[in-house]
């Protein structure tokens, strides 16, 4: 029987609305619309279960998180439950009033998303105008005093840029930047052939990132999330599963991750009928892969299971259909083929066009996109 820790952390996705359309998006295909967001009220008792269930820190995320009008109130009640809340945003929607409001009622820190150094290609890649916002959100939130990180998704369009976005973090006061290379989940799936990089683009950022590092030392955190496609291991997804936090999405469904609503079966259930509590501890959706009875081999003989916990459930699905099965980026998976064929067939030309996207069609409906005050 496995032992269960509390969680320390809560993603609340408090609206897939966005006014972004990044191709590289985890979210679903499928996007939960905005009526059927939590309430205030539900949001605040979802904050007060967490603080009770141990949590102690939450990303308030989407979609776009300013589109919920009442964030002031939510970052209260999150704050008022003895929650730490970062800010996890666009930057699009941001004003000088909305980020004091947010700030006197208990927000600690903001993560901008950036997509590129250079403007228009930050914009090819988001789907839409926003890289001025992004600049004046920096700006805002460094002046407030908050801590400011940058969130950047790699991919084959922006890894060659690497040393400019570290530059722009910067000289916008970032204090961390993350640099993640892109997870094939929910939307980014159908951009993979597009977004996935070579080899030699892994390669040259790798050596990039080794060289920037001691002259970051005590200015700016930098985070490398490696890229398991071209890596061949295994990542330790969610630091298990069940393990550390909770992923509350805006109808108020809780998963295990923020991309579990793709595994089938799954049963995951919501705080309207649950504590929770009891989804933390009872639920079948948080218990599926806790543990390792469910592992199949080379998994469950294999000394690493400890550290990785077998890779990812969701990109085991995605790739074979079956979320027991060893996570094929593994280059010890029996499926490993299916990933390492893909990555040797991508050669890029140099330098490097610009790929055909496909973007999101539509967002969830009704779209409010008018900040709450500028
Ligand atoms: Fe990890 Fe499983 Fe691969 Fe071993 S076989 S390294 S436990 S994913
Ligand atoms: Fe769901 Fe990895 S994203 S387990």
């Amino acid at each position: 029987m496995t032992r269960i820790e509390p969680p320390w952390a809560l993603l609340a996705e408090l609206s897939h609305g966005c006014p972004l359309h990044c191709v590289y998006c985890s979210n679903p295909v499928e996007l939960i619309g905005r009526s059927n967001e939590l309430t205030t009220k539900q949001w605040a008792d979802v904050f007060r279960q967490a603080a009770d269930l141990g949590v102690v820190q939450s990303h308030l995320s989407g979609g776009e998180p300013l589109l919920r009008r009442d964030l002031t109130e939510i970052v209260a009640a999150a704050d008022g439950a003895g929650i730490h809340t970062q800010l996890v945003t666009s930057g699009v929607g941001l004003h000088e009033k909305r980020l004091a409001a947010l700030v006197a009622a208990g927000l600690r820190s903001v993560q901008l998303s950036v997509q590129h150094a250079d403007p228009a290609a930050s914009e090819r890649i988001a789907g839409a105008r926003s890289f001025a916002a992004k600049v004046r959100a920096a700006r805002l939130v460094r002046e407030a005093d908050l801590p400011l990180g940058l969130n950047v998704v790699l991919h084959r369009d922006n890894l060659d840029s690497l040393d400019a976005l570290i530059e722009l973090g910067l000289a916008w006061g970032a204090e961390r930047i993350e640099l993640a290379n892109t997870q094939f989940y929910g939307w980014a799936l159908r951009n993979r052939d597009a977004l996935l990089p070579d080899r030699r683009q892994i390669a040259d950022a790798v050596a990039r990132v080794e060289r920037w590092r001691p002259r970051l030392a005590g200015r700016m955190d930098l985070v490398w999330v490696v890229p398991d496609y071209v890596d061949g291991k295994a990542k330790p997804c969610m630091g298990g599963w069940g393990a550390l936090s909770l992923t509350v999405a805006p109808d108020g469904t809780v998963y295990p991750c923020p991309a579990a609503a793709a595994l089938p079966g799954l049963d995951a259930p919501n705080v309207k009928d649950h504590s929770l509590e009891w989804i933390w501890r009872d639920s079948t959706a948080f218990n599926a892969y806790r543990g390792e009875e469910w592992m199949q081999e080379p998994c469950r003989g294999c000394e690493l299971r400890t550290q990785d916990f077998g890779g990812c459930r969701c990109q085991a699905y995605a790739l074979t259909g079956d979320a027991t099965r060893t996570d094929p980026v593994c280059s010890l998976a029996p499926d490993h083929a299916l990933v390492r064929d893909l990555v040797d067939r991508t050669h890029l030309p140099e330098p490097v066009v610009a790929p055909a996207y496909v973007y999101r069609a539509q967002q969830p409906t009704p779209t409010v996109s008018a900040p709450v005050s500028s």
